[in-house]
């Protein structure tokens, strides 16, 4: 999957394959002017006005506290770009806005758009870290509210790949205990025990982190089957032989290679013989190009976002051959593009 100038007809065709068409200009000003409308419209909650029946422009912004004019550019501007159709003067959502737009849907991107919000910012001070090298310490300057953001666009994106994680990680026969570190919303957490019923699991994060994603562990009914714990996977003490399954989702990217080689020890030496860990992660392409258009840019905002930037998955597999675990053949998730998992087993037999 890329993004790009896509032809609408044989000769704007024939102008890209021959080289004619301005590509820079056409792939940094709309797609600025696209994101920045989407935000918008997620924000001031014009898609939500639209879930229960097509209005006309003028209801719209009066129902989002906007200026009328200033709503109908919005409006006109998103049925261009198929978000709205438009008819008998009034917009309505296109399939493609009440799936992933709408937000009560169960794919829902709404609060993943608002924590672009966030994004924007910080993309914005890319420039400096080009010429100093110096990472944005993101989890060091939130504010309250930022965390709460985080949390809720974090578990916007992990709705769209729990079930093929919970379907495809190789959780050990019998397994009882389940450790997410970094696990936040504990979505994947809740996900893998939906699927393997003798799982309980406890979901490791920041206390900073915790306060904002409290309520949305509540949120998915699971009790005290997956329950949250407060530390720093950096110097968490996890145990010897307490867990059957560990998984840690997103998280290896913002640690450097001793810290992530550390890590990876303390949880072998946490897991059951015969238990699983499992890295998942954005992965990074072995060789410049290999990942394509978006594998680089998410290699690019994960440099800029965090101490180490993303991890081959022949990275991530020689930390657990170090700490004494067999690595598994890697998995591409195909319900999120990009993503990776690196599992491996420890040894022994399961008791
Ligand atoms: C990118 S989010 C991923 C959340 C979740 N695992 C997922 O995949 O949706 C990274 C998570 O790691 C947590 N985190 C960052 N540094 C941490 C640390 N030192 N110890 C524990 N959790 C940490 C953050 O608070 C955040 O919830």
């Amino acid at each position: 999957m890329k993004i790009g100038l896509i032809p609408e007809n044989p000769l704007e065709a024939a102008a890209l394959a021959l080289g004619r068409v301005p590509v820079p200009l056409g792939e940094t000003l709309p797609p600025l002017l696209l994101t920045r409308a989407l935000m918008a419209a997620a924000r001031f909650g014009v898609i939500e006005a639209l879930v229960d029946a097509p209005r006309p422009a003028g209801e719209i912004a009066a129902r989002c506290g906007l200026h009328p004019a200033a709503t109908r550019t919005l409006l006109d501007t998103l049925v261009g770009c198929g978000y709205l159709a438009f008819d008998e003067e009034r917009y309505g959502l296109t399939p493609r806005a009440r799936t992933w737009l709408a937000p009560g849907s169960p794919l829902s991107l709404h609060d993943s758009l608002l924590y672009r919000y966030q994004e924007w910012e910080w993309i914005g001070r890319l420039d400096d870290y080009l010429q100093t090298g110096a990472p944005l310490a993101i989890h060091r300057e939130m504010t309250a509210d930022q965390w709460a953001l985080y949390q809720r666009g974090m578990l916007a994106v992990a709705r769209l790949a729990a079930a093929e994680l919970a379907r495809r990680a190789p959780v050990p026969r019998g397994a009882r205990d389940l450790l997410d570190v970094g696990g936040a919303h504990g979505f994947h957490a809740a996900a893998l025990c939906r699927r393997h019923p003798a799982l309980r699991a406890v979901v490791l994060d920041l206390p900073e982190a915790l306060a904002t994603a409290a309520p949305l562990l509540a949120a998915q009914g699971m009790g005290d089957r997956v329950v949250h714990q407060a530390g720093d996977a950096r110097t968490a003490d996890f145990g010897r032989e307490r867990y059957d399954v560990i998984l840690v989702a997103q998280l290896v990217h913002h640690f450097d290679e001793p810290t992530n080689q550390d890590l990876v020890g303390r949880l072998a030496e946490a897991l059951r013989p015969g238990g699983v860990l499992a890295l998942l992660e954005l992965v990074r392409p072995r060789t410049p190009g290999e990942g394509g258009q978006i594998g680089g840019l998410l290699d690019l905002y994960f440099a800029l976002t965090s101490a180490s930037g993303a991890w081959t998955f022949e990275q991530m597999a020689d930390w657990m051959r170090a700490a004494g675990l067999r690595p598994r053949k890697p998995l591409r998730l195909r319900t999120a593009p990009g993503a990776g998992l690196q599992a491996a087993v420890k040894s022994g037999r399961r008791g």
